[in-house]
């Protein structure tokens, strides 16, 4: 068993274990990837204070997302293929955050379906809806949702089109994948992860197959998000849909001031600042320069969370100080998934929490709530003098 100590510990064995055509679906942005690679380089600009002889007895890094107790601020995010990486990967990865005390939050795009994470899991969990064309579909995953129990739609507003990744094109991902000659080379290196594939029945979009009609190549996310997605969405959908769901409600993708009073105004519980881990609009700002205007834009009208380049519980911790009510990683656990499967998440979760609460302790601070601006060292024009 290796000795995983950090998140690129299990980037790297994730790396050697996952077919290359998913391991290049997760690691990449967008176009030239300058935003997938600030929302991580940014945090790195910004220094904490280190403090001395305060009493760190006592430390937790307990917390509430939108009234929801939490063992640390961190949910799992939505993260479209979750189970290409391993099999079963939605259920390996929910009942990891389960146990752990954090929320895991389920893609439309992945591979097991709702119904199937719910039979194996016990506690609720949150559901993300991209905006879909077939208003029936749309309908009917609410209702499906809902029936499973989960207790927050999340509604991602930042991608009624795909952003362009160059590899996923060159590589034709595919779910499950195409058989090509480059393909199969490649897969007969990964002996783990075919073992798990050839195990199990869930290897297509569990929540499209079956469900949505006129897609005409349901295993390729390039061909039915062009076909399916809704490009019309606007604030009124967003209301229309929040009616609809009736429950609580998170709106993922905003990154402009403004956009984050039209989403309080909708009445949202919570609002996710994020430009979908540098995926959608390359050349869009980090999302942890656009956190500390998007926090004074709101103030205390709708609970601001935080997703896009945390890669460490350093960057959590960094991220709550700006303002942030709770934070979501996505690579950082899918690292874990694929390079070891359900223990892998709960690997990743372990090192996350360790590193927050060691730094919150080493910054003289013993609670989540008593994380604030203070603890950081913030370069004067960090948020950037933008004409
Ligand atoms: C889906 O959300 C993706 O980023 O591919």
């Amino acid at each position: 068993m290796p000795v995983i100590t950090s998140i690129e510990d299990l980037r790297r064995l994730y790396e050697r274990r996952v077919p290359r055509m998913f391991y290049d679906y997760c690691e990449t942005g967008s176009w030239t990837e300058q935003t997938f690679r600030e929302n991580s380089s940014d945090f790195a600009d910004i220094r904490l204070r280190q403090r001395v002889a305060v009493d760190m007895e006592g430390r937790s890094t307990a917390s509430r997302m939108i009234g929801q107790q939490v063992a640390m601020p961190v949910a799992l995010a939505p993260v479209g293929l979750t189970g290409m990486n391993t099999a079963d990967g939605e259920i390996k990865a929910a009942r990891a955050a389960e146990r752990f005390g954090v929320p895991f939050t389920l893609s439309t795009m992945s591979i097991c379906s709702i119904e199937d994470v719910a039979a194996h899991t016990e506690k609720p969990f949150w559901f993300q809806l991209y905006v879909m064309r077939d208003q029936e579909f749309v309908e009917n995953i609410l209702d499906r949702a809902r029936n499973a129990g989960c207790s927050a739609l999340v509604l991602t507003l930042d991608l009624q089109i795909l952003g362009q990744r160059h590899k996923d094109l060159k590589n034709g991902l595919s779910a499950p994948p195409k058989l090509t000659l480059p393909t199969m080379v490649n897969l007969a290196t990964k002996w783990r992860w075919g073992a798990g594939m050839l195990g199990t029945k869930r290897r297509f979009f569990g929540n499209i197959v079956g469900h949505a009609r006129g897609v005409t190549d349901a295993s390729s996310l390039m061909t039915w998000t062009a076909e399916q997605f809704d490009p019309r969405l606007d604030w009124d959908k967003v209301r229309k849909l929040k009616d609809m769901w009736g429950g609580k409600l998170i709106l993922k993708g905003i990154l402009d001031a403004e956009d984050a009073r039209r989403a309080a105004d909708v009445g949202a519980d919570a609002i996710v600042v994020s430009n979908h881990g540098g995926r959608q609009l390359d050349g869009a700002i980090s999302a942890i320069r656009a956190l500390p205007g998007i926090v004074r834009a709101v103030g205390d009208r709708v609970e601001v969370h935080f997703d896009s380049g945390i890669r460490s519980g350093q960057d959590v911790l960094k991220a709550i100080a700006l303002g942030a009510k709770g934070t979501y990683i996505g690579r950082s656990y899918i690292y874990g998934l694929g390079a070891m499967g359900e223990a892998g998440v709960t690997r990743a979760l372990e090192v996350i929490h360790k590193e927050l609460d060691t730094t919150m302790a080493l910054c003289g601070r013993k609670s989540i709530a008593g994380l604030d601006r203070d603890i950081l060292l913030v370069p004067q024009d960090f948020e950037g003098k933008w004409a």
